[in-house]
Order: structure tokens, then sequence, then C-alpha cells
């Protein structure tokens, strides 16, 4: 009886002692520092500018934008692949690079080549390059994309400036220990895409005969497009386009404190619109025939931002 009694007056203190010593396991596990996987400085030492060369405004190619890249006057070009440590896909090889050169006069470095999500890369990894553009000295980036919309007025061919996105349905890229010399750990996103930016973004396109719409973005993981039902959900939620990309590359870039102006390609229709057959094949056949007009607008932003 008194055995029995010990015992049970025992074991609250082991229980005690046992819960003290997984809170000390744990307590040393989350005071170890995280550490990222892919370390930005280094692959940013590692890369040598030619001739002093100081980028000030970065431009993200997305579909439809790739002849942009004809319209600079290059001053180097940096392959992804000869970046130490740069992402690598664990799925299938990518083909990317840097440029850098002048546009309209404008010091510029653009990012050839996206990592999307749907790949198998991490955030981190998807944020990557825009990260290193900031790094190298882009203030100011300009991000392209192709999107579907899921508004009839939206047509493919349409250009809209986004002036809002939805990234509540990807992972945010800043999870994880935060990196203060890259931002704060909370970032204020009331103003995503800059009011000024795109004031000359709408100036831009009356210059040069652009219709320019405005339009909440949102972002998906993708590789599938969107169901009926998922588009009229992004759409009853406020979103006037949706795409693979872009939105969590400007939340790296807002944390770094750069700018950003962002510019939608409608290639497609969502289906809560029509179904209109929406494929890779015809994303990039309507890309490719909005290129012309893309380029013409995106060449006059920065002739006026270079003015500015
Ligand atoms: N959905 C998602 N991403 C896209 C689309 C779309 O309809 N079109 C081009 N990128």
């Amino acid at each position: 009886m008194t055995r029995k009694f010990a015992g049970f007056a025992l074991a609250p203190l082991l229980a005690f002692l046992m819960v003290l010593g997984l809170c000390a396991c744990g307590q040393s596990e989350s005071t170890e520092p995280l550490k990222a996987e892919h370390d930005l400085n280094a692959m940013v030492d590692s890369i040598r500018i030619e001739n002093d060369f100081k980028p000030e405004l970065g431009i993200v190619l997305g579909s439809g934008l790739h002849p942009l890249a004809d319209e600079v006057e290059i001053v180097q070009e940096i392959p992804y692949e000869d970046i130490e440590g740069f992402p690598r896909s664990t799925v299938e090889g990518h083909a990317g690079r840097y440029i850098l050169g002048y546009l309209e006069g404008v010091p510029v470095i653009i990012m050839d080549g996206r990592i999307h999500y749907y790949e198998g890369y991490s955030m981190e990894e998807v944020v990557t390059p825009d990260r290193i553009m900031a790094k190298l000295g882009a203030e100011t980036v300009i991000m392209t994309n192709a999107v579907g919309s899921m508004r009839k007025d939206f047509k493919p061919g349409d250009l809209v400036c986004i002036n809002d996105h939805i990234a509540s349905f990807v992972p945010n890229p800043l999870i994880g220990q935060n990196d203060e010399d890259l931002g704060d750990r909370f970032v204020n996103m009331a103003e995503s895409y800059d009011k000024g930016l795109r004031k000359i973004a709408h100036k831009a396109a009356g210059q040069v005969g652009v219709d320019l719409k405005d339009g909440v973005f949102l972002q998906v993981t993708g590789p599938t497009f969107e169901t009926p039902a998922e588009a009229e959900l992004y759409a009853s939620l406020g979103a006037d386009t949706v795409g693979m990309s872009t939105a969590v590359e400007t939340i790296a870039l807002r944390h770094m404190g750069v700018k950003v102006l962002g510019i939608n390609c409608v290639t497609n229709y969502c289906p809560n619109v029509v179904d209109d057959g929406t494929s890779h094949e015809a994303v990039q056949e309507n890309a490719d025939k909005a290129a012309g007009r893309m380029v013409k607008l995106v060449k006059r932003i920065v002739r006026d931002l270079g003015e500015r």
C-alpha cells in the first residue's frame, strides 16, 4: 500500500522531469540558427560584373516580352548556370540568363527566364533570381507575365496594369527565419505595386496608343489551369486575372524595399467566362501576338523612368 502510494507520488515528478527534458530539446532546436538553403550573398559575390556596370532597373521577361531582349544594348550576359549555387530544377532542366545593358539609355538588368513553383522549386528558390537583381542594384523592377482573364471585358491580347494582388493561395516566400539584411520580418503590402509607377505606365500607354487596363491579379501554383468553379471563386474574391508567377516575387522585392510595377498579358479566358480550350501552346501563341504592343509599352515606360 505504502509502496503503491510512493509510486503514485513519483509519477508526477517523473512526468514533470520528462516535460522539462522535452522543453530543453525543443529550445535547443529553436535557438539553432536556421541556415538559408541558398546563400544569396555567395551567389552575388560569384557574379563578375564587367566595366563597373550598375543596373538601376530590373525587368522580368514573362511570356510575350522576350523580344524586348533584342532592344537592349547588351553589356554582358550571365547564364544562370554560371552562377555558383543558383537553384537547379529538381524536375526538369531550365535555361535562363541575366542580360545587363542599356534600354532607352537606362542601365537595366533583365531576368530572361523565371523559376516556377510548379517545377518543384521551393518558394525561396523561386524568388532567388529577383533577389539577385535587387542585390545587384535594381531599385525598381518591372514584372510581366501571361495570365488568364476572369472577366469578359479583359480579352486575350489585352494588357493589364496590376494594381494589387492576392497571394493567399500560394506559400509566402518570406516564411522561415527572416534575413534582416534583406528586410524586416513583417512587410507592409498596402501598396505592393507602386502608385507612381502605375501612373507612369498609364501615361506611357496613352503616348504609344496601347489600351492598358487596371486589375487585381491572383497567383496560383499551377500547373493546372483553373476549373470553372475555381475561376468563379477567384473572381468573387475580387481578382480579375490569374497566373502562375509574379505575386511571390513582388513580395520578396517589397521585402527588400524595391518598387514594383506589374503588367499582365492576357493570353486566354478562364472557364468561368468561356471555355476557350486553354493550353500551354495557346498561351504562348497569344503572348507572342501581344509581344509587339508589350515591347512598345515597356520601352516607353523605361524611357519615361529614365527622364525622371
Ligand atoms: N491560369 C493560370 N495561369 C495562366 C493562365 C491561366 O488561365 N494563362 C496564363 N497563365
